[in-house]
């Protein structure tokens, strides 16, 4: 599958999450306050919560169920109650489009 085009870059807020389904697969996209998009899987590894309905803080992204957060770089969760990552997707931007290929994940 190629990437697809899932919105334009300008649609995001900084230190929000905006919650896209590319492919079938629910993904948050997050721009952080250095001006970098992320994309990491948005279903919470612990239950079946919509991380972009979390907190943005620092380089994580918090479920609000539980409280576990997610580095966006890696998908890890740094805190309990979650043990498992999300996926990280690769963001490519091009003419302020962002794209997503979700078949393809970054090997951490
Ligand atoms: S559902 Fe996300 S931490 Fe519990």
């Amino acid at each position: 599958m190629a990437a697809e085009k899932v919105c334009a870059a300008s649609e995001l807020s900084q230190d929000t999450a905006k919650r896209v389904i590319v492919g079938g697969i629910p993904i948050a996209l997050v721009l952080d306050s250095a001006g970098e998009i992320h994309a990491i899987g948005d279903t919470c590894t612990h239950g079946d919560i919509s991380l972009a309905e979390g907190f943005v803080e620092d380089d994580t992204l918090e479920c609000w169920a539980h409280g576990s957060k997610f580095e966006l770089t890696t998908g890890k969760p740094l805190t309990l109650p979650a043990f498992e990552p999300v996926p990280v997707f690769i963001v490519e931007v091009i003419d302020g489009e962002i794209f997503i290929d979700p078949t393809v994940t970054k090997e951490i």
